[in-house]
């Protein structure tokens, strides 16, 4: 890569081989295997761990049915983590204490405890000099959303008055969510799904969230446990606004992944995405009426690996002595203060300072 880092062959320990894993293994890691060594594989299903195991020709004493066995067994220096979120945080403090870098999946963690746990471990490790900690928020980089931000940073709408997000998913059958516990958990649509979006209101508006209030709950819906619709109205640092409708319960329109809905109104006009993929540009005129422009999308040679893909060609840039990503933890403790200061929000019907709980964690994690 002329210019750019002088690239290493990385020890790669995986913890995850099945559900979203088996994605990161055999597609996501796919593009990467020049820069990548799998020296190990873990899942507490053994057949999961098989499937992925034999793709990646793994012999059996690199796969592993419990992450401690496997930390303590390979030779690693960089871990990928693909579990149920209970299990982010053992994942990342065995990492941090070895001083192996991390690239783990949102959310952070279940809960905002083991979020700043985590955040503390990856900053103390290596003897306070840190170790190199990367959020995996895929949904920034894919074509739609790179399209719509480029629009919004030309300026040439003018300032942003606020974001409007809606995600929206039919599943009210039972175990139509992919893995069953996002049907068994409480918070399932903020811890689940509103990661991706409260990030993504971060990225459209380049605001950091200062207050959140709102509301999650669960109507009476059989196929879930906890809370699948979240409405949320947030304050943000920059003087924007911004409002978002989550529901795993939407019988009607749907926005589901890759689909979602955004809409930035901007002093000189708005601009919208819905679930064609098509950025549009609405411009008023008083008089004249109103102006639509489709917006060229973003192309595969401006953007050659999306989503995944992209994001691990990030961390392994990062490591290679490259620039910090833009999801690290540093940046990623805003989204995921939102989320929970969001559950906080509706748990005491209080407006929750999401800025203070930032700034609660930046000491906790730098003490
Ligand atoms: N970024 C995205 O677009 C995206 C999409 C789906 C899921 N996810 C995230 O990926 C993670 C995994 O979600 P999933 O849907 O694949 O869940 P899942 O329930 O399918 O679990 C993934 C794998 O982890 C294994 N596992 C569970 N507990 C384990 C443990 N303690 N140790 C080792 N292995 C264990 C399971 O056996 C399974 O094979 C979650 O954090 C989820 O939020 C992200």
């Amino acid at each position: 890569m002329p210019g750019g880092p002088e690239l290493q062959k990385h020890r790669w320990l995986m913890v995850g081989a099945g559900g979203m894993a088996r994605n990161w293994v055999q597609r996501f890691l796919a593009p990467h295997m020049q820069r990548v060594d799998v020296v190990g594989l873990v899942d507490v299903n053994p057949a999961a761990l098989t499937q992925s195991g034999d793709f990646l020709g793994l012999p059996p004493e690199r796969r592993f049915t419990n992450m401690e066995a496997a930390f303590s067994t390979v030779e690693a220096d960089c871990v990928g983590i693909c579990v149920p979120p209970p299990f982010h945080r053992p994942a990342v403090e065995l990492a941090a204490a070895r001083g192996w870098d991390v690239l783990s999946e949102k959310p952070m963690a279940d809960t905002w405890e083991d979020s700043v746990a985590i955040y503390r471990a990856a900053r103390q490790a290596r003897g306070g000099a840190g170790i190199r900690l990367q959020i995996m928020q895929n949904y920034r980089f894919t074509p739609r959303i790179q399209t719509l931000k480029r629009v919004l940073d030309s300026g040439r709408l003018g300032r942003i008055n606020y974001v409007v997000g809606r995600f929206g998913a039919d599943y009210r059958q039972p175990l139509s969510w992919g893995a069953a516990f996002r049907h068994e958990m409480r918070h399932a649509m903020l811890v689940e799904g509103s990661i991706h979006h409260f990030d993504q209101i971060r990225h459209l508006s380049g605001q950091d969230c200062t207050t959140i209030a709102g509301w999650e709950w669960n109507p009476g819906a059989p196929s879930f446990k906890g809370e699948i619709i979240a409405l949320y109205t947030m304050r943000l640092d920059g003087g924007a606004f911004a409002h978002y409708e989550g529901s795993g319960l939407a019988a009607g329109w749907q926005n589901t992944w890759h689909g979602e809905y955004y809409r930035v109104e901007c002093e000189g006009g708005a601009v919208v995405l819905d679930r064609d993929h098509m950025v549009r540009i609405q411009e008023h005129e008083r008089g004249r009426g109103l102006r639509v422009e489709e917006v060229p999308a973003v192309t595969t040679a401006e953007l050659p690996l999306e989503g995944h893909a992209a994001v691990i060609g990030q961390f392994l840039d990062w490591l290679d002595g490259g620039p910090p990503p833009p999801t690290v933890v540093d940046d990623n403790i805003k989204s995921t203060a939102m989320l929970y200061g969001a559950i906080q929000a509706s748990a005491t019907g209080q407006t929750v300072d999401v800025a203070g709980m930032v700034a609660l964690a930046q000491r906790t994690a730098a003490g």
